[in-house]
């Protein structure tokens, strides 16, 4: 018997809400409905996206009888009412990050999941490129030894004059945190899922680097963050995080140092992997000749054909329907307890800005354990079987 189509909605038709209708179509699930900021802006985007109808407002998809998976993509302040709504209503989601606008909420939001039985999928979608996931698979073997020292950068210019301004720097909108929190939030979620490792503590610093934005009240949210970290499994991490920086547009940056070889991931140049060690650095392309077994099955076209962003969003997209028909999302999904993480990694460096000391990271073990956290690498040398 042919299986009935997953009926999903989208609340808030902006950047990303685009883009998670595209990949909920190419996975086959029915688009029933949109909401916008305002009924009229719902009712265009309805028409372009090709959604069979607009709600008034957001809640009302949250409610909706016909709705059985709603995609939150509105600003950050509307997460975790959406979310909540939506499972209180049967629901499963699909929730941009950050989760919430702070930990306490986050925290509040695994509770209700947990309650409602439903998942709650997180979009950390640069899991989903081949290489990184190529890059997992040589740290699950062993091959680059034990892990010491994880490091790198999310930097972009979209923010870099007066001029420019968005829902994101208000922070009644976006949250107290904004760059750390909006992209740093990525980084530390790529980092744990490569390695398995997860942070414990945190002493950072942030700058708001233009404090006056035009025709906006004075800002109080980061533009720039740099943060030291330790690991649970005792290394050490450092991420610089910018909405600043002129020329990077997009560019998360991770290297993996190991005592036995290291590898760097550019977000930016995705077909490609670096591996180091001390006799000599190779390029692993994303071909899906050269992959591991388990990075293959997300390499979509054959070695030499690009693969990119929109590519990661469809398998995420993807994973997720199959977890719910499924009852079971995929290994390596970002959920729930991954948001929860993030929001917690966010919170201690924030406070440890604030304080200038080292910050432990609250709660996100324990609650992770509760709620069901995405499976993690380990290897012999750092910690059991995978
Ligand atoms: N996972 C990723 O890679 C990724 C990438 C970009 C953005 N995001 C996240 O997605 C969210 C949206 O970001 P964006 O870049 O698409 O922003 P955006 O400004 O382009 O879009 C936000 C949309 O929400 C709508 N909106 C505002 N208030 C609303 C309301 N009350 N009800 C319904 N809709 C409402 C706006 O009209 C707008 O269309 C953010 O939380 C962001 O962090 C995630």
């Amino acid at each position: 018997m042919e299986e009935r189509r997953l009926r999903i909605a989208v609340a808030g038709t902006g950047m990303i809400g685009r883009i998670h209708a595209r990949s909920a179509r190419l996975a086959g699930a029915d688009l029933v409905a949109v909401a916008a900021s305002t009924p009229q802006r719902g009712a265009a985007a309805a028409a372009e996206l090709g959604a069979a109808r607009h709600a008034a407002n957001a809640e009302e998809l949250a409610t909706a009888p016909d709705v059985d998976v709603l995609h939150v993509c509105t600003p950050n302040h509307l997460h975790g009412p959406l979310t909540r709504l939506a499972l209180e209503h049967g629901k499963h989601v699909v929730c941009e990050k950050p989760l919430a606008t702070s930990l306490a909420e986050a925290q509040q939001l695994a509770a209700d999941a947990e309650r409602a039985d439903r998942f709650v999928a997180v979009p950390f979608v640069y899991r989903y490129h081949p290489v990184v996931r190529h890059a997992r698979e040589l740290i699950v073997a062993g091959e680059l030894g034990e892990v010491r020292l994880l490091h790198g950068s999310y930097l972009q210019d979209w923010l870099l004059t007066t001029a420019d301004t968005n829902w994101r720097v208000d922070a009644g909108l976006g949250g107290r945190s904004r760059a750390f929190a909006d992209i740093g939030s990525h980084w530390c979620d790529l980092a744990s899922f490569v390695t398995g490792h997860r942070f414990t503590s945190a002493v950072s610093a942030v700058e708001t680097a233009i404090p006056l934005r035009d025709g906006q009240p004075p800002v109080t949210t980061e533009d720039v963050a740099a943060a030291l970290l330790r690991t649970d499994r005792g290394a050490l991490a450092n991420v610089v995080v910018s909405q600043v920086s002129p020329g990077r547009k997009n560019r998360l940056w991770i290297e993996v140092d190991g005592a036995e070889a290291s590898v760097a991931f550019d977000q930016e140049q995705p077909e490609s992997l670096w591996v180091g060690r001390r006799d000599g650095a190779r390029i692993v392309l994303r071909d899906p000749e050269q992959l591991a077994p388990a990075a293959r099955r997300f390499a979509v076209v054959p070695g030499g054909h690009p693969q990119g962003y929109l590519d990661c969003f469809d398998a995420f997209v993807r994973d997720v329907y199959t977890g719910i028909r499924d009852g079971e999302l995929p290994e390596g999904t970002p959920q729930l307890a991954d948001g929860l993480r993030a929001a917690a990694v966010t919170d201690a460096v924030m406070d440890a800005a604030a304080s200038g000391t080292w910050t432990e990271v609250a709660g996100a073990e324990r609650a992770a354990a509760a709620t069901g956290a995405t499976a993690a690498p380990h290897t012999a040398s750092n910690g059991g079987a995978a």
